[in-house]
């Protein structure tokens, strides 16, 4: 089946791993091979303080307009690198777990319905919606009890969290490995971690311990792969000109605990079906976020059910970014809108929508602010 989903699968670079298996997506072209469906996994809150970290960690800087300090995502390069090294699951424990190998994802499905469905990869939408937050007064990003659904990289929890220390940010996420190799090292670089550039300007000593002068071989790795990804990511239009440098931090083993205990008084991560959430967040938020997650028509019900039974009301406010269209899906804006004109909640009450940002790209992309009818 031929699925548009308007961007490469190119982040997901593993030509180092099987050149012959070339990825033959196109822009607006990515496979899904539907004999890999599975059933939804039941939603369940992950432990943050159990992750598994490694000892230092990489990141692309991301300078987005109207947000003051950078943000920083975990370079894939760097997730691959740390996939490699601890292959601590077992097949059968994997196969229970619908554990998705990023190293073995091969070139006919790209995503595989139900386990892997882009998480790996940062969408440009949350670009759009992080700094249309950023826009906002003061005082409606801050103190809030915010949640992300389908949240990836998370870009916009990221920013709600540096931004205002009071602010808490719940994400929830298909995919665990994506809540653990990406989201929550995502958190950690722009909460306790101290980053620093990987620049010349780095003193010598400070140099001389990070991972890159214990690993040389990771570094040319990373580096090649980093600018393969930076050039994808510009033909894409996903980061672009927004990545200047890359950075680093390490994480001392004996501080991991405490810093994953620091995160987790902000933070709860979720994973599995959102569907399963309303049973077990056990509280309403006053602000959901979402980016490009509104693609599969499958998927729209559900999403637009569990808003309804999240939102704080009357007044939750609920910011979904995405393309307008997603071609071959059905998913997109306008059926997104419809069903929220004709879904009511179980007290007959419903949400609307109003477009807060649209881009003036070829390919459209909008932010929607989400309310209660009053
Ligand atoms: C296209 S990616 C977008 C990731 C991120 N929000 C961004 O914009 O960069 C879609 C994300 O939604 C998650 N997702 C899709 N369907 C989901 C579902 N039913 N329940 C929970 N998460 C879901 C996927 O795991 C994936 O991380």
């Amino acid at each position: 089946m031929a699925f548009k989903f308007n961007f490469t699968s190119d982040d997901l670079d593993l030509e180092e791993i099987d050149q012959s298996n070339e990825l033959n997506s196109t822009l607006n072209d990515l496979s899904l091979d539907e004999q890999q469906a599975v059933d939804k996994t039941p939603c369940y809150e992950y432990d943050i303080t159990t992750c598994t970290l490694p000892s230092a960690v990489q990141a692309d800087i991301l300078h987005i307009p109207n947000v003051n300090q950078p943000l920083y995502k975990r370079a894939l390069g760097d997730v691959k690198y740390q996939m490699a090294m601890q292959d601590t699951l077992g097949n059968e424990e994997a196969e229970e777990k619908k554990v998705v190998n990023m190293l073995d994802l091969n070139s006919n499905s790209d995503l595989v319905r139900g386990v892997y469905e882009g998480g790996f990869k940062t969408w440009e939408c949350s670009l759009d919606l992080t700094e249309y937050l950023a826009k906002l007064p003061k005082e409606q990003i801050s103190n809030k009890r915010v949640l992300e659904l389908g949240c990836g990289s998370a870009l916009p929890s990221l920013f709600l969290l540096q931004h205002d220390s009071s602010n808490h940010v719940d994400v929830l996420d298909y995919n665990e490995q994506v809540i653990q190799y990406i989201t929550l090292p995502n958190i950690l670089l722009n909460t306790v971690l101290q980053v620093h550039a990987s620049t010349d300007e780095q003193p010598e000593d400070e140099e001389a311990s990070t991972e890159k002068e214990k690993a040389p071989e990771k570094e040319k790795e990373n580096e090649d792969e980093d600018e393969e990804n930076d050039e994808d990511d510009e033909k894409d239009g996903i980061i672009g000109e927004n990545v200047t440098c890359d950075a680093e931090a390490e994480l001392p083993t004996e501080h991991v605990p405490d810093m994953l205990q620091r995160i987790s008084q902000r933070t709860r991560a979720f994973v599995g079906d959102w569907s399963g959430l309303p049973a077990i967040a056990n509280c309403k938020y006053d602000m959901i976020v979402t980016s490009e997650t509104i693609y599969s028509q499958d998927a729209l019900l559900s999403l637009v059910q569990t808003i309804q039974k999240t939102l704080k009301k009357p007044d939750g406010v609920c910011y979904v970014a995405a393309k307008t269209v997603y071609f071959g899906v059905g998913g997109g804006v306008l059926p997104f809108c419809n069903l929220l004109q004709e879904t009511k909640d179980e007290d007959g009450d419903k949400l609307v929508a109003e477009r807060v940002f649209e881009s003036d790209s070829t390919v459209k992309r909008e932010v929607l602010k989400v309310i209660w009818l009053q």
